[in-house]
C-alpha cells in the first residue's frame, strides 16, 4: 500500500475592502508611487478597518469560504493551525477564535509564529499530522493584519505591508500527489534586523515604549533584502535538486510576496520564466502569512491536477523555507 500523503483539497482567500493606494501613501509620508512601484512592485494594499477587527476576521472569512467550497462540515475538522504574526491577542490563540466562530467543535487549534515563512512552516506541520494517519482534515490558515503593527510615519515599512490571508484544507491521499517535500530553516541571529522591539515579555508595553514607537515593525530593509534574495533562491534551488527537478518541470513558483525584485531573483536562480511565477504583490503588498494562500487562491482556476508547484518564503527570525507539492485537483 502506498504511504499516506497530505493533499490540498481546497483553497480560499480573503482581503478587506479598503484599498490603500500608493497615491494615498504619498499624502502620509515622503514617498512616491514611482519609488514604491520600482523598488517593490506594489501599487496598492488592503487595510482591515473598524474597531475590534483582528486577524481572526480574515481567518474566519477564509475558512467559511473554504468549508463551503469543499463541502466540509466544520465538526469534521480535526485541527486548525493559524500561522500569524499579528494574533488578535497574546493569548488565547487566534486559531481557537477562528475554530469557535466557524463551529469546528471537535478541532484543537494553535497558532504558529514564523513571520513571513509561517504559512510554509504551518503547511509542513499540518501535513505531518495527516501523514501519520492520525487526522483526516486539517485546516491551515495564513493571515495577518499587518496594519496593526505598522508605523504610518515610517516610509521604509508602511509602503510594503497590507492585510489579508487565506486557508487550505489538507486531507489524506494514497495517490502520487500532494505535499512531497519540505525544507525549513531558521537563524535567530537575524532577529536584530527585523523585529518588534516592545510588547513581548522582554519589554512589556509601558508609556516609554509607546512614546518611543516601539510597537511597530522595525526593519533594516537593505540587510533583510540581501538575506532574503540569497536564502529564498537557495532553498528553492535545493528542493528542486533534492527532487531531481529542472526549471521546465515546474508549473508554478509560489513565492512569498515581499518584494518583486526578490521574487524575480528567485525565479532566475531556479531557471523559471516570469509567466510561471504567481504574483499578486501589486494588489496586496506583503500580507506576511497571507501571501502564499492568497496566491494559490488567485491562481486556483489555472491550476490542474499534477501541476508541480514550488512554494518559497523568507521572513523575520530569520526564517525561510520551501515546499514541493503536486496540485491534487482540477478546478
Ligand atoms: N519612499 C522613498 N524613499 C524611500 C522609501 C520610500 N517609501 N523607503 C526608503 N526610502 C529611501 C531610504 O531612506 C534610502 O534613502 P537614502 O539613500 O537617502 O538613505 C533609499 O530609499 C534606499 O533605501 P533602502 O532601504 O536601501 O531601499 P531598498 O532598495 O533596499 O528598498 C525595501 C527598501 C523595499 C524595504 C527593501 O529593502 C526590501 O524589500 N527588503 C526586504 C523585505 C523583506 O523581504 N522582508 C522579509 C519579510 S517581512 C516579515 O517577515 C515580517
Amino acid at each position: 500500500m502506498n504511504k499516506i500523503q497530505a493533499k490540498i483539497s481546497g483553497v480560499s482567500g480573503y482581503v478587506p475592502d479598503y484599498v490603500l493606494t500608493n497615491h494615498e501613501l504619498e499624502q502620509l509620508v515622503d514617498t512616491t508611487d514611482e519609488w514604491i512601484s520600482t523598488r517593490t512592485g506594489i501599487k496598492e494594499r488592503r487595510i482591515l478597518k473598524g474597531e475590534g477587527q483582528g486577524t481572526s476576521v480574515i481567518g474566519i472569512e477564509s475558512v467559511k469560504q473554504l468549508l463551503e467550497k469543499t463541502n466540509t462540515n466544520p465538526v469534521d475538522i480535526d485541527l486548525l493551525i493559524c500561522a500569524t504574526t499579528t494574533p488578535d491577542y497574546q493569548f488565547p490563540a487566534t486559531a481557537n477564535l477562528i475554530a469557535d466562530a466557524i463551529g469546528a467543535k471537535n478541532a484543537f487549534g494553535y497558532d504558529l509564529q514564523a513571520a513571513c515563512s509561517g504559512f510554509i512552516f504551518a503547511l509542513a506541520t499540518g501535513s505531518q499530522y495527516i501523514e501519520t494517519g492520525k487526522y483526516k482534515k486539517v485546516v491551515v490558515v495564513g493571515a495577518d493584519k499587518m496594519s496593526s503593527i505598522i508605523d504610518y510615519e515610517d516610509r521604509s515599512t508602511c509602503v510594503i505591508f497590507g492585510d489579508g490571508g487565506g486557508a487550505v484544507l489538507l486531507e489524506p491521499t494514497q495517490e502520487d500527489t500532494g505535499i512531497i517535500d519540505s525544507i525549513l530553516r531558521s537563524d535567530g541571529a537575524g532577529a536584530k534586523h527585523l523585529h518588534m522591539k516592545a510588547g513581548g515579555s522582554s519589554r512589556p508595553a509601558n508609556h516609554a515604549t509607546i512614546d518611543a514607537r516601539e510597537h511597530f515593525v522595525y526593519q533594516e530593509g537593505s540587510v533583510v533584502f540581501k538575506f532574503a534574495v540569497t536564502q529564498m533562491a537557495a532553498v528553492a534551488k535545493e528542493i528542486m535538486e533534492n527532487n531531481q527537478l529542472e526549471g521546465n518541470d515546474i508549473t508554478y513558483l509560489v513565492p512569498h510576496q515581499a518584494n518583486k525584485r526578490i521574487i524575480d531573483a528567485t525565479a532566475r536562480t531556479m531557471g523559471i520564466s516570469n509567466d510561471k511565477v504567481m504574483l499578486n504583490i501589486d494588489k496586496y503588498g506583503n500580507t506576511t502569512n497571507g501571501t502564499i494562500p492568497l496566491c494559490l487562491w488567485n491562481y486556483e482556476q489555472k491550476l490542474k491536477r499534477d501541476d508541480k508547484l514550488i512554494l518559497a518564503a523568507f521572513g523575520g527570525g530569520f526564517t525561510w523555507g520551501s515546499i514541493y507539492l503536486k496540485w491534487a485537483y482540477n478546478s
